[in-house]
This record gives C-alpha cells, sequence and structure tokens, in this order.
C-alpha cells in the first residue's frame, strides 16, 4: 500500500513533517523527484534536520529511506548531508538507506548552465535555486545525461559520456564562453566523480526492483513529494515552474511503480501562501500583513535562505490540487501562525477576464482574488484536539474542508513533529 505526500501550493508547505508522520506507519519512505532544490525541515525532540536529498525517513534508522530514478542528484552534496547526520549520531548504511542506479548526476556545468540560463533570461528569468536542476533534467531529457550506474561502471566510458555531454553544451555557446573540456579537466572531474561513485557505491542500487518487491511483500510505502502542484511544469505556472512533474502521478513515475498500488494521496498546504522565486502569486500581500506572515511563520528558505513572498490562503489553488493530484487528505500547517491574526483572509473564487471562476487558468497572472473573511486570534498553547482551538478555528477549518471537498486529516500547530493534531 502506497500514501503520496504533495505539495499542494509552490513548495515550502510542511512536506517533511507530514512525511515524518506517515513514516510512523511506512516501512519504505521514497523521494521521487527534484534534487537538493528541496528543503525539508524535520523538527525531533526540538532537534531541528534540515533535509535536501534524503527523504525524513532517515532519522529514523528503522526505516528504508530510498531516492528514486525521479530525483537528481548532486553527490557532494549528497555525501555532504550523509555525513552531517552521521556527525549527529544517525546511522546511515545500505541497511536504511538505496540510491537509484538511473537517477541522473548533476555535475558542475549544470550549475553553471542553471546560472548562465537565468542571466540570458534577464527580467523574465525563473528565479531558480541555482542547484542546477533544470539544466540536468534537459540532459535527462536530452538523453546525453550521467546517471548513477555510470559512477560505478568502467572508468574509460564515463570519461567518454562527460566529454560528449560537455561538447554538446560547447556546440550550443558561443565560441567565446566555451565549457573547459581539455584532457586535464576530464581527468580530474572523471576522478572527482568516480570517487563519489566508490563513497556511494553500497547504496546504489536497482530501487524500482526494491520498492516493487516491498509492495509484493505487502509492506507499507509512502512517496515523498518535493516542490509543489503549483511548480509542476505541466500544472504550475509556466515557466515559472520547476523542471519535473512533482505532482502525485510524477512521484509513481519517479519512484516506478504502478498508480493502482496508491491508496492515500494527502496534499499539504500552508493556512496562508508563501513562494520563493519569479512567478503569478494572486493573493500576494505585498505590505505589512505579507511581512508579519514572514516573520510569524519564519518564512525564509531552508535551501537558498531567500525572504519567501507572503500572502492569503487562496483555496481555488487548493481545490485544483485536489483534482490534479486525486487527494484523500489534507494536512494543514500553520494553523498558529494564521491564528495570530484577528482577521483572516481566504481567495473563494478569481476575477479574471470579467468572470468568477474557480480553477487556476493558464494565465494566472490575470487572475484578481475574491476574498472571504474569518475571526482569527486562536490560541494553539496545549492543543490536542481540533475543538480545543475553538470555534473560529473550527469554523476556518471546516470551511477548508467543505470548500476543497477533501478531510482535514492532520492541523500543524507548531514547529515541532508534536505539534499536531491528528484527526
Ligand atoms: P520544497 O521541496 C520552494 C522553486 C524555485 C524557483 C523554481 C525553479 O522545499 O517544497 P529550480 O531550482 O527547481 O529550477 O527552481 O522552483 N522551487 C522551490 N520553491 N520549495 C521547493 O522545494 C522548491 N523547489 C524549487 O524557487 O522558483
Ligand atoms: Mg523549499
Amino acid at each position: 500500500m502506497v500514501t503520496v505526500i504533495v505539495g499542494t501550493q509552490w513548495g515550502d508547505e510542511g512536506k517533511g513533517r507530514v512525511s515524518n508522520f506517515e513514516t510512523k506507519n511506512a516501512e519504505m519512505v521514497v523521494r521521487c523527484t527534484g534534487g537538493n532544490n528541496a528543503g525539508h525541515s524535520v523538527v525531533r525532540d526540538g532537534e531541528r534536520f534540515a533535509l535536501h536529498l534524503l527523504p525524513s525517513s532517515i532519522i529514523n534508522p528503522d526505516k528504508m529511506s530510498v531516492i528514486a530514478h525521479g530525483v537528481v542528484i548532486n553527490p557532494k552534496v549528497l555525501l555532504q548531508e550523509i555525513g552531517e547526520l552521521q556527525s549527529r549520531g544517525i546511522s546511515i548504511s545500505p541497511k536504511n538507506l538505496a540510491i537509484s542506479n538511473r537517477a541522473h548526476v548533476i555535475l558542475p556545468i549544470h550549475l553553471q548552465l542553471d546560472q548562465f540560463q537565468e542571466s540570458l533570461k534577464g527580467d523574465g528569468k525563473v528565479g531558480t535555486t541555482g542547484r542546477g536542476i533544470g539544466p540536468t533534467y534537459q540532459d535527462k531529457a536530452g538523453r546525453i545525461g550521467i546517471r548513477m550506474c555510470d559512477l560505478v561502471g568502467e572508468r574509460d566510458a564515463l570519461e567518454k559520456k562527460l566529454a560528449m555531454l560537455i561538447k554538446f553544451h560547447n556546440m550550443t555557446m558561443n565560441s567565446d564562453e566555451e565549457f573547459v573540456c581539455d584532457e586535464h579537466y576530464l581527468r580530474n572531474l572523471c576522478d572527482e566523480y568516480e570517487n563519489y561513485g566508490k563513497k556511494l557505491g553500497g547504496f546504489i542500487t536497482d530501487t524500482t526492483f526494491l520498492i516493487n518487491s516491498a509492495l509484493k511483500e505487502g509492506k507499507k510505502i509512502a512517496l515523498e513529494g518535493a516542490q509543489s502542484t503549483f511548480l509542476d511544469m505541466d500544472i504550475g505556472n509556466y515557466p515559472y515552474v520547476t523542471s519535473s512533474n512533482p505532482t502525485a502521478s510524477g512521484t509513481c513515475a519517479g519512484a516506478g511503480i504502478g498508480p493502482i498500488h496508491v491508496e492515500e494521496v494527502i496534499g499539504v498546504m500552508k493556512a496562508y501562501s508563501s513562494r520563493v522565486g519569479e512567478g503569478p502569486f494572486p493573493t500576494e500581500q505585498k505590505n505589512k500583513t505579507g511581512d508579519r506572515i514572514r516573520a510569524l511563520g519564519h518564512e525564509y528558505g531552508t535551501t537558498t535562505g531567500r525572504p519567501r513572498r507572503c500572502g492569503w490562503l487562496d483555496l481555488v489553488m487548493i481545490k485544483y490540487a485536489a483534482d490534479v493530484n486525486g487527494l484523500t487528505a489534507l494536512a494543514v500547517n500553520h494553523v498558529d501562525t494564521i491564528g495570530k491574526f484577528s482577521e483572516i483572509k481566504v481567495c473563494v473564487g478569481y476575477k479574471y477576464h470579467g468572470k468568477e471562476i474557480c480553477y487556476v487558468p493558464v494565465d494566472h497572472e490575470n487572475c484578481k482574488p475574491i476574498y472571504k473573511t474569518f475571526k482569527g486570534g486562536w490560541s494553539t498553547i496545549g492543543a490536542t484536539t481540533l475543538g480545543d482551538l475553538g470555534p473560529d478555528a473550527v469554523k476556518f477549518i471546516h470551511f477548508i474542508e467543505d470548500f476543497v471537498g477533501i478531510p482535514v486529516a492532520y492541523i500543524g500547530i507548531g514547529p515541532d513533529a508534536k505539534q499536531t493534531i491528528i484527526q
């Protein structure tokens, strides 16, 4: 049985903490899309862990954590992440971590290309995390990428593939700006990546076989989404998106399983909205309200440290995300944060080219929010049930459930995993 955890907004909804909960029941947790553009923080007994590539289950060594082929891996960053966790007493071995041999590898040239493409776009830049994600997926689709299996294969073959990849990019560059590809550079690059292969070799395996074998044994598996519905390159606000499909069906493709196994799809959202990078944001508050949400919600990127753009909750987006992902439950985070406002606004429709609509159109930037106002001012201290938050919070949560048509299963009322009301 498979549970999928997906983001319903523009990322940073708190997928890590929900996944950490689901992990309690799951025997295996799989990261399926994106790379170290993700920043998932998990707080356990007051101790905070910031994860970028590893699934949040890694802090529970009795669970199997898997990085599947849909993920793009920067091996240097992955080794650092493993090393840091090990130095904090977390045991990581091939017994509790598997990395797909089919996953594509982020190379230094991809980081350069990420910067280069952003600077070419000028005003139209995406505002990427600069981690080389887009260019790596481009090379994957362009059929010139390097995979994890190449790092543990024949050196000659790796060298040939690296040379080909750099040559390919040089052919599309202006001759003054060529990427270095001389013998010395290639040898060093090959040494570096071969060395990563040696260090990670024990973890590299056919994760598709591993996951499907676990399914046949009746194990419970959680697919941990990264990024989000509106960063999905098909569904999101193209071109202000990431270069993968982080929706529920995309996670199945990224893990290599059939959708028939999925029984639950949990959509993670915040009680307000935030976005990093460029792109439309109809409910954005470029004012004191936005500043207050940012300050109260600590809305600064886990990956890049960038201050996040903040605004009111947009339920039209969540309803759309419910359809796109086939959500079966919602997890609403930062209910404590939004409760600090005496008046809370929620977008329940858009004015769009003279009409009222309730879906996310291709030109999201032309949508003007229609708001409904709620009374806030609730306290979450010591609460263990929704009722403990008081009638205004109950009204707010029930409205979300009715509007989206999906039950709220988790209510986040603080950063620690313990500060979660489970319904
Ligand atoms: P988690 O998993 C928030 C955004 C970037 C940028 C766009 C493209 O923490 O929710 P990319 O580097 O992927 O090419 O950038 O996508 N982005 C995220 N924003 N959280 C994330 O992941 C993100 N991953 C990518 O800010 O706007
Ligand atoms: Mg993030």
